[in-house]
């Protein structure tokens, strides 16, 4: 039954002659599950994937394919006819749940993905890297006038090809930095000829072709969504609102049955060579956003709905669909279409993380909403053409292998720890019917999980959410939840389990070197001692909050011993709390930063904490604490003394090999998961949790 509370969101809309049975969509996601050796054929994960997304709810869900040009680039791919079986498979896979499937078609120009040295592409114009908004992508060649009419057939044959496949339509991408929109923003676009940046006509006429050469070759009523960057925020000669608003107008004259937006974001840096861009709203506000904010960025919620007011701004503009995009959620969506700002919401990587967030949005089942925490791991791992996995849901991509089965055997299981790895394989015994007990010897469920929400903030990463998502689950599932009570060799002689699982977490890793308990020295193990000790009267939020005004074990010169993911994120929390720090790690300087997403995240923090300060010194040797501070040997061989009133190590963990020793031999099976086998992140210790959960 459908939730009151999301009335406009449940309600039916036509994008062209295709009906949407709700407002909540999913754009295209390139997944990089094709197995490139074979050509980039469609397979059976993808159409798996792509039925939980129908099954799952949407209004309409958009499959990606490769970029259309002949080459390295993985992804499913559409050159040709051959291609078309592979499709049909999709689209049927689609249409068996009352969801429309259309296909996103786009050309990369002169985009090189990050981490993937591919040969310079063609883009509107051909840009020196000390002038090119992005210097990190290699020189593109100026395609030429008969180029540009093929890539507008290549565009057509592709959508007349989808047509034949059986789809309902297309999303023709001409956002990020892609050829559609070399052509549109002045930044990108120097040419002087009949696409030239010269008018609005000239650079709207490739965009334009291509709608109305696709609607030719597959009649007028084929659909097409033209999405585009609304603007491109905080780039010299980027698009403006004024000027979108003037190209999706002239979309829509052209054929366009609807509008979608989104923004390409440059970065705040000023360093020229180290500017990047992205569209994730999320990631421009990581770790701070600086400096005035761009008129229609929304900059309230750190990125979520920042493109709204843009999407605003265009609905006033056109009389089709206007469909917004970038860190949307159900509240947002609901109130933007209530108050006419935006009619479709389309929302990316919350439907990676739960593809059946629409039906449990309408169903108003929130809390069983699995919650995309913006960790960019996704993104990261397409960026590096690995094939695209989720940190909350370890089943994307292993649909059926994954798909709940009921236990051939029901099994007694306890598991000791509840953290991400022990609730997740909670979560996942209970569903297959397991009898489930949970040990946590803390008073509350999530393991680090609120120690590391309190230093990360709130504002991008969700772990907050998640944390309270799997603990709902696995009280709603009926796991026999004992918090408080730390479990003892004969505490499982008692309970006498089929199955034991250990996921206490990693241990914590502390220098051996003089001086080491001094009273200025703050473990990483103390620091989440008394984290959890303040957790028994406040949560997360209040403490994170106070914070700001009171941090009274921590003086104003802090020295933090490790620069991996924990020191680099510990810095950042103390520089914004007034505090001056040095880094020191004894690891080289491409290992600082370890664990951070390197796609925008990691790139971002190293620019900030340089930016505000904060000196790293490598390949140190740590030699002895004092009350002066930490004496070490630098790379050079001088010994110094880094001054400091307070020392703090935040080293990377270790396994938690004394549990799995004494519990040795407690149960027929025993397993150890997550952090207690071998520390690492959060995705990891879902996914062990998860396929534990699957396995037993
Ligand atoms: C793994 C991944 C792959 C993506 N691939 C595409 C793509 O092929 N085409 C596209 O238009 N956007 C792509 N995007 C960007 C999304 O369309 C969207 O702009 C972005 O995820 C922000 O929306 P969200 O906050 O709802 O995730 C991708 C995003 C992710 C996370
Ligand atoms: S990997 Fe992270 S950002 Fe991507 S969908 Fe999953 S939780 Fe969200």
């Amino acid at each position: 039954m459908n939730s009151t509370k999301f009335k406009n969101l449940s309600k039916p809309i036509y994008i062209g002659k295709v009906r949407l049975k709700n407002r909540m969509m999913k754009n295209g996601t390139g997944l990089f599950w094709d197995d490139p050796s074979t050509g980039g054929f469609m397979n059976d994960k993808y159409i798996a994937f792509f039925e939980a997304l129908a099954k799952g709810g949407a209004g309409l869900v958009v499959s990606a394919t490769s970029p259309l040009q002949v080459g390295p680039l993985p992804g499913f791919k559409i050159i040709s006819d051959e291609y078309i079986p592979g499709y049909k498979k999709l689209a049927e896979a689609i249409h068996k749940y009352d969801c429309p499937a259309f296909l996103q078609l786009f050309h990369l120009g002169g985009m090189s993905p990050l981490f993937f040295k591919a040969p310079a592409g063609i883009s509107a114009s051909s840009i020196p890297k000390n002038e090119s908004p992005r210097p990190g992508f290699e020189v593109a060649r100026e395609i030429t006038i008969p180029e540009i009419h093929d890539v507008v057939e290549l565009f057509a044959k592709a959508a007349e090809r989808t047509k034949k496949a059986g789809f309902d339509g297309t999303e023709l991408n001409g956002g990020c930095n892609h050829l559609l929109n070399s052509f549109l923003s002045r930044a990108w676009n120097k040419r002087h000829d009949e696409y030239g940046c010269q008018t609005m006509e000239s650079r709207a006429r490739i965009f334009i072709e291509v709608i109305k050469e696709m609607k030719r070759l597959n009649g007028k009523d084929w659909p097409i969504i033209a999405l585009m960057n609304a603007m491109e925020v905080d780039l010299k000669d980027g698009i403006t609102i004024e000027e979108s608003k003037q190209f999706a107008k002239m979309f829509e004259e052209a054929g366009a049955d609807a509008i979608e937006i989104r923004s390409e974001y440059y970065t705040w840096t000023k360093d020229v060579k180290r500017r990047e861009s992205t569209h994730f709203p999320d990631a421009y506000f990581y770790p701070d956003h600086e400096g005035r904010l761009e008129d229609y960025v929304e900059g309230g919620g750190h990125g979520a709905g920042a493109n709204l007011p843009m999407a605003a701004e265009i609905k006033k503009a056109v009389n089709i669909p206007v469909i917004c995009m970038g860190k949307m959620d159900w509240e947002m969506g609901e109130k933007a279409i209530r108050k006419g700002k935006v009619d479709i919401i389309s929302m990316n990587r919350r439907l990676l993380a739960d593809p059946a967030l629409p039906k449990k949005v309408l169903e108003g089942r929130i809390e069983d909403i699995t919650p995309c925490t913006s960790c960019m791991t996704c993104f990261n791992l397409g960026e590096h053409f690995q094939p695209v996995a989720c940190r909350v849901n370890a089943s994307l991509g292993k649909e059926r292998e994954y798909e709940i089965t009921p236990a051939k055997k029901k099994k007694k299981v306890m598991i000791i720890g509840g953290g991400p790895a022990g609730m997740e394989a909670a979560r996942v015994a209970a569903l297959r019917g397991h009898e489930v007990i949970l040990y946590d010897k803390e008073n509350r469920l999530g393991g680090s999980l609120p120690v590391a929400a309190m230093v990360k903030g709130f504002e991008r990463e969700d772990i907050l959410g998640l944390a309270h998502y799997l603990n709902i689950q696995v009280t709603k599932l009926g796991v026999k939840i004992n918090t408080g009570k730390e479990a003892t060799p004969e505490t499982v002689a008692n309970i006498n389990p089929d199955v034991l699982i250990l996921a206490a977490g990693g241990k914590h890793n502390i220098p051996d070197i003089p001086g080491i308990n001094g009273s200025n020295v703050l473990t990483g193990m103390e620091l989440h001692r008394q984290l959890k000790f303040f957790f028994k009267f406040a949560g997360p939020e209040l403490l994170r909050k106070l914070s700001a005004i009171w941090l009274p074990s921590i003086g104003k010169n802090v020295v933090i011993m490790g620069g991996r993911l924990h020191g680099c994120q510990t810095a950042e929390f103390l520089v914004k709390r007034g505090r001056k720090v040095t880094i020191v790690d004894t690891g080289t300087k491409k290992e600082i930063g370890d664990g951070l997403i390197e796609v925008f995240l990691k790139p971002y923090l190293l620019y900030w904490l340089t930016d505000h300060g904060v000196q790293i010194l490598t390949e140190v040797k740590y030699n002895r604490i004092t009350k002066k501070g930490l004496t070490l040997t630098t790379k050079d061989g001088i010994k110094k003394t880094i001054k400091a009133d307070t020392i703090i190590t935040a080293l990377p963990l270790e396994p938690n090999t004394e549990l799995a020793k004494s519990m040795k031999g407690k149960a027929k099976e025993v397993y150890t998961i997550g952090d207690a086998k071998e520390p690492h992140l959060i995705f990891d210790a879902i996914a062990d949790g998860a396929r534990i959960g699957h396995e037993i």
